[in-house]
């Protein structure tokens, strides 16, 4: 499937986004092993979030769709999950197999998770290393780094004290979440702060979660009530992120994007946009099932360049392809560093961003971990490639906006993966 962008004058208007996807995959896991009836609201109708309801479903939740963005799950209770007949899918999504397996290793029963062909080359040995500390018995291709992965029935799980050596919430995560099902308290210390949402929700359903170091140690009581509930879940800051990046580039445009999660650990492109001059105020700020909600009103302004590294890469590591768009037509030199991980992400992201902004004749240079990038650069529209990647797409879409000519992004029917309807709700508000 191809997706054609022309150059375009400005956007404006009012836009929602699809709901949160870290959000969306945790409400369904939570939500499942918790006791009683949880309704979801602004659940993310991406594809990578429908591969976490169907592997729940395989091991017999019941799960109903209740109108759009409306899933309501019956909880089976922590120890009602039932051994799933056939192999798990978690399709594209990292976040899917990697929290499943945290889940997975608490299990009296044997199942086995694959994935697609991008996920099945993604590192797995950074979850199964902590797990098999806690004593689960867990296995993968490659000497356990890879899918398929397999787990089996473990004795007792022991709770550990684990330092992750890399800021990733997916690896948190997994740990908290095999910490359910331990006896005794499970820590997790983080060298950066990453996203904290399941810690959030882990409290929002009842969990005795204790957070120390600003946030960057975590613990959780073993075997505790989740509790069911009610979840508003907001609109997704990382796909919000290209309408904001559209908002701050094209000439005379003025973008509300509304019911935006504003986290601190997933708002570092808003503070980087601002950052680098754009003009971009947060309305109606507010707290919803524990996570901090806004609107976003976004005016063109002009950009210029910036340096990023270190600490703040954890809360725009999803947003750097779209950050290289912008950086484009900053002015200045914009160094992206310290974020080698993007190689580790659907594609490596590092190196097809710089491929095909490169190929639209941006001066964009890649270096082992990070991006140079000169600006402002004239682009041109061309035949660009997604990678199988749905932000590589999206960020090429928004490229071509300001591109010369017409831009044609192959294989972009990637981007069902968290944002069904881009392309329509960038055409609405285009003029
Ligand atoms: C995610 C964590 C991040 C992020 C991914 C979603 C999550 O990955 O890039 O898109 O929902 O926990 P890492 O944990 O690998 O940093």
């Amino acid at each position: 499937m191809e997706l054609r962008v022309c150059r375009a004058n400005r956007i404006s208007g009012e836009i929602t986004v699809p709901g949160d996807k870290s959000i969306s995959h945790r409400a369904v896991m939570l939500a499942s092993v918790s006791e009683g009836i949880t309704q979801l609201e602004g659940f993310s109708p991406g594809k990578d979030c429908l591969s976490t309801v169907r592997c729940f479903k395989q091991m017999g939740v019941h799960i109903e769709d209740s109108g759009p963005g409306k899933v309501r799950i019956h909880g089976a209770g922590l120890y009602g999950l039932k051994e799933p007949e056939n192999i798990l899918d978690a399709g594209n999504s990292g976040t899917t197999m990697r929290l499943l397996l945290g889940i997975l290793a608490g299990q009296p029963f044997f199942s086995v998770v694959t994935g697609d062909d991008s996920l099945r080359q993604r590192p797995m040995d950074r979850v199964i290393t902590p797990l098999r500390l806690m004593g689960a018995e867990i296995w993968g291709r490659k000497q356990g780094s890879r899918a398929p992965v397999a787990v089996s029935a473990s004795g007792k799980l022991q709770p550990i004290k684990y330092s992750s050596p890399i800021p990733s919430a997916q690896v948190k995560s997994a740990v908290l979440l095999c910490g359910l099902f331990a006896e005794g308290q499970t820590t997790v210390s983080e060298p950066v702060l990453s996203r904290d949402h399941t810690e959030r929700m882990l409290d929002w359903f009842g969990a005795d979660v204790q957070r120390y170091d600003d946030g960057r140690t975590v613990s959780i009581k073993g075997r505790p009530v989740l509790r069911a509930g009610q979840i508003k879940i907001p609109g997704d800051i990382s796909s919000a992120a290209f309408f904001i990046a559209a908002g701050c580039l094209l000439p005379g445009s003025e973008m509300l994007i509304a019911n935006v999660g504003i986290n601190p650990t997933r708002s570092g492109i808003i503070r980087t946009f601002k950052e680098m001059g754009a003009d971009i105020t947060l309305l109606n700020k507010r707290e919803e099932c524990g996570e901090p909600v806004a609107d976003v009103l976004v005016r063109q302004a002009p950009l210029h360049s910036v340096e990023i590294s270190g600490r703040h890469l954890p809360s725009l590591i999803d947003e750097i392809p779209i950050l290289a768009v912008a950086a484009t037509q900053a002015e200045g030199t914009t160094v992206i560093r310290d974020a080698a991980e993007l190689r580790f992400k659907e594609t490596d992201r590092i190196k097809a961003i710089a491929l095909e902004l490169g190929r639209m004749g941006a001066a964009i240079k890649e270096t082992p971990d990070g991006l140079i990038i000169e600006g402002p650069v004239p682009l041109k529209g061309t035949v660009c490639l997604s990678h199988g990647d749905h932000r590589i797409a999206m960020s090429l879409a928004i490229a071509g906006l300001v591109a010369e000519g017409e831009t044609i992004i192959q294989d972009s029917g990637i981007i069902e993966i968290s944002f069904p309807g881009f392309r329509e709700k960038l055409e609405q508000f285009l003029s």
